[in-house]
């Protein structure tokens, strides 16, 4: 693993990534800005193009690691950019896109052809974009609304536009503003500050000056990637006690159906957990350590295991945090991030999956409730069994339910 801090839409991500990942898949997975859409992954369609300092690259065969330092601009932090503030009504004007796929790509190539070729004509948009690939639009609306971005330009000059190709005819590169709100990049719940601290490095200033008002780089907790699901549960007691229970790991996880714990050395567990949804059956077996901050009253477990059957890998953090709603009841709000790898990978991200997991969480927390209430600290009742067919019934009567009532 290598240590790589990148600055990706005016935020400073500080990660650890395999030196062989590619920079796509460092934005979807790690960063979490799925807007960056991957094709056929060889450098071929541009559908995953992004900017690095302010040039269009392929991130599926960009190395990450390779962009130590630099700005990565994705679709999702053009907010203040003035060419994509005119390119994105034209191609809405125009019928620039149908199913949207190579749309993040186009743009970034877009921005770049307003960026270099004030004077660029049909042939040379066309040429240009010879290296991004639509298989929707036939590329004339795509055309059109580049022509007509540089129309208006060349009518009417815009201050902000000129200074951008100014300092591109330069060589200078400025990326451009933050974005107020990042789609995509969210840190973690915060954890305890070593943790913090230990995954990301000092904030590196902006490139450019920023004005007074101009939203300042943010610093952004590294994120090891995956699927992110959120789940919350009430519990009828004092935050005092759910926080006491939920440091006893042993009493945790015989609320989990299918978990058992085998040893454990402090705030370390080993243990396995046994999944069954659907066809889908999974033993992962391997080893967690629980981070608490007392005082916030949050808490994270942070594991990773392997399914024997399937070969398949599990890695995540499931983070908890408690809500004081009165002096007689605590909400948790628990936040998982995972990744699955090998052939189990397939499930992770579908809907039915996620709800299956909040259901999970739900049901944790009613088996807490019933564990709490038995008789203070001993457990009295035996775990509750899985059971995966009832969980399955019930979410599928539930997603037909909301399809016949329109979601209501
Ligand atoms: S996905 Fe990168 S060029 Fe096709
Ligand atoms: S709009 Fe569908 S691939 Fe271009």
């Amino acid at each position: 693993m290598k240590a790589i801090t990148l600055h990706i839409n005016g935020n400073r991500l500080a990660a650890e990534v395999e030196p062989r990942t590619h920079l796509g898949d460092f934005l979807r997975d790690s960063a979490r800005l799925t807007g960056t859409h991957l094709g056929c992954e060889h450098g071929v369609c541009g559908a995953c193009t992004v900017l690095v300092d302010g040039e269009p690259v392929r991130s599926c065969i960009t190395f990450a690691v390779s962009c130590q330092g630099r700005h990565v601009t994705t679709v999702e932090g053009y907010d203040g950019d003035a060419i994509m503030q005119r390119l994105r009504p034209a191609f809405t004007r125009h019928h620039a896109l149908q199913c949207g796929y190579c749309t993040p790509g186009m743009l970034a190539t877009a921005r770049d052809i307003v960026l270099r070729l004030p004077e660029a004509d049909e042939a040379r948009v066309r040429l240009e974009l010879a290296g991004n690939l639509c298989r929707c639009t036939g590329y004339m609306g795509i055309v059109a609304a580049i022509l007509d971005v540089l129309a208006q330009l060349r009518a009417e000059p815009d201050p902000d536009i000129t200074a951008l190709r100014e300092q591109a005819r330069a060589g200078q590169f400025a990326p451009p503003p933050p974005a107020i709100t990042q789609g995509g990049i969210k840190a973690m719940p915060a954890l305890a500050q070593g943790a913090r601290a230990a995954s990301a490095a000092t904030v590196a200033a902006p490139t450019a000056p920023a004005s007074e008002s101009a939203p300042q780089e943010q610093e952004v907790t590294a994120i090891r990637g995956g699927t992110r699901i959120e789940a919350s549960f009430e519990l009828p007691y004092a935050a005092a006690a759910v926080w006491a229970f939920m440091g006893d790991l042993p009493a945790v996880a015989a609320c989990l159906p299918g978990a058992a714990i085998e040893s454990q050395e402090g705030d370390k567990v080993k243990g396995r957990i046994a999944i069954k949804f659907g066809p889908m059956a999974a033993a992962f077996v391997g080893a967690a350590r629980l981070e608490r901050d007392e005082l916030a009253q949050r808490a994270v477990l942070r594991g990773a295991g392997q399914d024997s059957l399937s070969r398949s890998r599990a890695q995540g953090d499931i983070a908890y945090q408690l809500v004081t709603l009165d002096a007689g009841r605590t909400r948790v709000d628990v936040d998982m991030l995972y990744t699955l790898q090998g052939p189990l990978a397939q499930f992770s991200r579908s809907g039915l999956v996620k709800d299956f997991v909040r259901r999970l969480v739900a049901d944790f927390g009613r088996e807490v409730q019933a564990r709490m209430g038995a008789s203070g600290d001993a457990p009295t009742a035996a775990p509750a069994a899985i059971q995966p067919l009832r969980s399955l019934l019930a979410l599928l009567w539930q997603r037909l339910w909301r399809g016949l009532t329109g979601g209501r």
